[in-house]
């Protein structure tokens, strides 16, 4: 290449570090990704007069509100309702409406509404006009307004959904419940999601980093280009220095009007810094497109380089190196908030998973939000990102499958297109427990299914999440890439010894039930056995017909090292499927062979008979609260043995046990421990290979301190003790986070511990506690982590669950201070946590 002269050098640097001006022409000015969030009017049902599609409508009458919103977490829990779907009422008919102004400056360009998530069954009218709508109430997607709107005016978008009757398994919400957003472009700019970011080849010193883009063109014949920047990202999401990889627009492609284009351009990376669970480094690639000369649209693209592979005899490889998958499934409600997705709820929830250890989530059974897939890339935690519960056959009478047929693969091209570029989704699973596999042939939807996705993306395989354990022999196994067997350590070896081509993992696992801080006597190892009282005792040794305890599973990923880890059921209780108090009978479908279906249909059909208040699940490690149930630790011991850790369990204050066997289970990442009851020593113990958890199950209780002190190798590693509490006397407040962020959406989480006088826990107190607050904030909902509580999460006051009550406090935007919150109960001190809310740049 000729050197440049100076000066020209300097101007093509220029160039290329700022991308081309934008024209100067208000229609092709820079992209615009508004928040459409504030001041919707919502109504529940369809009003009594009028028309809420027509543009006349009058709804000054309806409740102002701002999104995401969900109608069904407001309750009131009704004993009627189903518990499986959360004794609340989602379902039915809701309409959204907003009133809004553009500019006259937006002539002439486009403007598109993108719902990234609206349950269920929505219909989008614009000034008077059906312009759109989506049925997959997890799907996130655009309706295009420009041919409706006008510039320089008031516009007004009505959004009606439709939640039928028995269309979930689960609580599913009812709402727009999670963002939407105003987009405006210029006519040639880049499609919807229409960026897809590959690292075909990466190596220490250098990775290629192939960037395809689609460009639209809703004007007139026209010839595009396209120009990246890569930068690294730091942890916050902003660019680190000057770009790290540059190339200079491609030659003009013509692109005739109303058609795309795909252009694709290649950049190394030099000495790449690799996505990883432990260091999640991202870059993020900046499009420019230029046409006729003048830059039109500029997009970002946040990504990770990194390689993935599911090896069939060593499990999951990422950068090369095994990462044994340490996941939980996890449904999208987020507790006491309900489905309306909030950023800070659900960084919290992967913040407690992690602590356990956690470093995957399969998002069961269907698309996140996508700030979970945001927050997933930022954490290094790695995403099995699922499409459906159910394809053409039912769960439940009204649920997606009615959709299935004609929307399928429109959504599962949405939810690939949208996600394919987190660094932290490793595989697309097509389905959970599908019906189709009890037919013949049924496994052709599946290879139908994981073609469609392969179209979209071939980096990362497809998976399923098979229950029967035919799948692994029927043509199932074949149909994808990844074998998943839901509840089936015993099956491993046979399906591996069979298919020792086909990589696999534990899907979906354990499913053990408790409650926290309940236990039962006597204490039994028989899984259907400790439950009473609408709770489950917390041995964690009970567990439903298709279930095991978490040391079973355990076992089974042990004794076959080729099983890429596992996703247990679940990180957090979640609203709905109550099991074992849920007479819902979808899982009977877990069944085939009649004998043990004929049991389960039996008991549930008893079930029925009986009035059941549970409203929330019993599987999750941690309880819809946030508290940790004691199983916390026993994955904790496993997912971190690097951690000295130890965990006694039950609590010890059983005056009425005096005497009595009372066993003391404890879990610890120690391999050996002895147990002291009042300094008196009950035992020294060793872990042998396939123990998980160590037992001393003839302790006769005597009130006092129960102590283990626990080695490794030999050498002290770390204790646990737990002591006899006197009478509840105090209350002790701790938040999450002090420093909070007045954007009217950050939280504080507020957990109360009802103490004795000396500060111990009292673990079987359920006092009335009540909250009030000073300052720019609000008190949102409380809850206690108890599967019948009735009270309102919108309540200030609630009974504690075995000693424990959470507050959620959210700062007002725009409105920063000082924010005191107070705890009261009758015949204890009042006690105070005092937060800094702060007006500062967004989250
Ligand atoms: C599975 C199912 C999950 C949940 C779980 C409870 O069979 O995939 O959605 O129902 O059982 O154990």
């Amino acid at each position: 290449m000729q050197p440049l002269p100076r000066l020209a050098a300097l101007a093509a640097f220029c160039l290329a570090a700022l991308p081309a001006a934008f024209s100067a022409a208000a229609a092709d000015g820079p992209r615009e990704r508004l928040s459409f969030n504030a001041d919707w009017r919502f109504h529940k049902g369809e009003p009594a007069a009028g028309k809420a599609d027509d543009g006349a409508f009058n709804d000054a009458a309806w409740r102002k509100l701002d999104l995401p919103h969900d109608w069904g977490i407001e309750g009131p829990f009704k004993q009627e309702y189903a518990g499986e779907t959360g004794k609340l009422p989602w379902w039915g008919v809701g309409w959204y409406r907003k009133h809004f102004t553009l500019p006259a400056d937006d002539a002439g360009r486009r403007i598109y509404l993108d719902i990234d998530g609206a349950m269920s069954n929505a219909t989008v009218f614009v000034n008077g006009r059906e312009v759109g709508g989506w049925p997959y109430g997890y799907a996130s997607w655009r309706v295009d307004l420009t041919p409706h709107v006008k510039a320089g005016g008031e516009n007004v978008v009505a959004i009606r959904l439709d939640n039928p009757p028995d269309s979930s398994r689960w609580y599913p919400g009812g709402g727009i419940y999670r963002n939407v957003w105003l987009v405006k472009t210029a006519p040639v700019h880049v499609a919807h999601n229409g960026t897809y970011v590959t690292t075909p080849q990466v190596a220490s010193d250098s990775a290629l980093v192939n960037v395809q883009v689609t460009v639209d063109n809703d004007g007139a014949d026209t010839d595009v280009q396209v120009a990246t920047e890569i930068y690294a990202l730091d942890k916050a999401g902003r660019r680190t220095g000057a770009a790290v990889a540059r190339q200079d627009a491609t030659a003009a492609a013509k692109v005739a009007a109303g058609k795309q284009v795909q252009l694709t351009q290649a950049l190394a990376v030099p000495n790449p810094r690799l996505w990883s669970t432990e260091a999640p480094q991202r870059y993020v690639a900046v499009t420019t497109v230029t046409s006729k000369g003048r830059a039109v649209d500029q997009y970002e693209t946040p990504f990770g380089i990194r390689t993935i592979a599911f090896d069939a005899q060593r499990g999951f490889l990422l950068n090369g190196k095994r990462v044994p998958i340490q996941g939980v499934c996890q449904h999208h409600d987020l507790g006491a908030l309900g489905t309306a997705i909030n950023v800070r709820a659900l960084e919290r929830q992967l913040e407690i998973l992690r602590e356990m250890g956690v470093n995957a989530i399969r998002t069961s059974h269907n698309p996140p939000a996508p700030e979970l897939l945001d927050l997933a890339d930022r954490m290094g935690i790695l995403i099995v990102d699922e499409a459906f519960d159910m394809w053409g056959e039912q769960k439940t009478p009204n649920d997606y499958h009615r959709a299935f047929p004609a929307w399928h693969e429109k959504d599962l091209r949405t939810m690939v297109r949208r996600d394919r570029n987190h660094p932290s989704v490793i595989a697309w699973s097509i389905g959970n427990e599908i019906v189709e596999q009890g037919k013949p042939e049924g496994w052709k939807v599946a290879a139908h299914l994981a073609e469609i996705v392969r179209g979209e993306d071939r980096t990362r395989p497809t998976t399923a999440a098979y229950n029967h354990v035919s799948s692994g022999y029927n043509g199932f196994q074949n149909a994808i890439d990844l074998f998943g067997y839901n509840y089936k350590p015993h099956e491993y070896g046979k399906f591996h010894a069979s298919a020792p081509h086909i990589p696999m993992y534990g899907s979906e696992t354990a499913s053990t039930v408790s409650s926290r801080g309940e236990y039962f006597f006597p204490v039994s190892d028989e899984k259907s056995k400790g439950l009473a009282n609408f709770h489950v005792s917390s041995y964690d040794l009970s567990a439903p017909p298709w279930a095991t305890a978490p040391d079973v599973e355990f076992k089974g990923q042990d004794d076959n090292p080729f099983v890429a880890g596992e996703f247990v059921w679940t990180g957090f209780d979640y609203l709905g499927e109550p099991t074992p108090y849920n007479a819902d009978t979808t899982n009977v479908l877990n069944f085939t062979d009649p004998v043990q279906r004929a049991k389960m249909e039996k008991d549930l059909a008893d079930l029925k008979k009986i009035a059941i208040p549970s409203r929330s699940s019993y599987f999750g490690i941690v309880d819809l609260a946030g508290f940790k149930k004691d199983r916390f630790w026993l994955y904790q011991a496993r997912w971190r043995p690097e951690l000295p850790m130890a965990h006694l369990l039950p609590h010890w204050n059983w005056p009425e046990r005096v005497g009595q066997v009372t066993p003391v289970h404890l879990y610890t990442s120690g391999d050996e421990a002895e147990l002291f009851l009042n300094g008196q020593s009950l035992g020294r113990k060793k872990r042998g290979p396939r123990d998980y958890r160590l037992r001393w199950d003839d302790v006769k209780y005597q009130p006092g301190t129960l102590k283990a002190v626990t080695y490794r190798n030999g050498k002290p590693w770390a204790e646990d003790t737990v002591r006899t509490a006197g009478a509840p006397a105090k209350l002790a407040l701790s938040a999450d986070r002090d420093k909070l962020q007045a954007d009217g959406a950050d939280l504080a989480f507020v957990s109360v511990t009802i103490a004795d006088k000396d500060g111990v826990p009292v673990p079987r107190t359920h006092n009335r506690i009540r909250f009030s607050l000073t300052g720019p904030g609000e008190i949102v909902v409380t809850d206690n982590g108890d599967p019948n509580s009735f009270e309102s999460f919108q309540s200030k006051e609630k009974n504690a669950f075995n000693g424990k009550v959470l507050a959620i406090v959210r700062t007002r935007a725009g409105a920063g201070g000082k924010l005191v919150l107070t705890a009261t109960a009758d015949g204890m001190q009042a006690a105070k946590v005092v937060l800094e809310s702060t007006a500062a740049q967004g989250r």
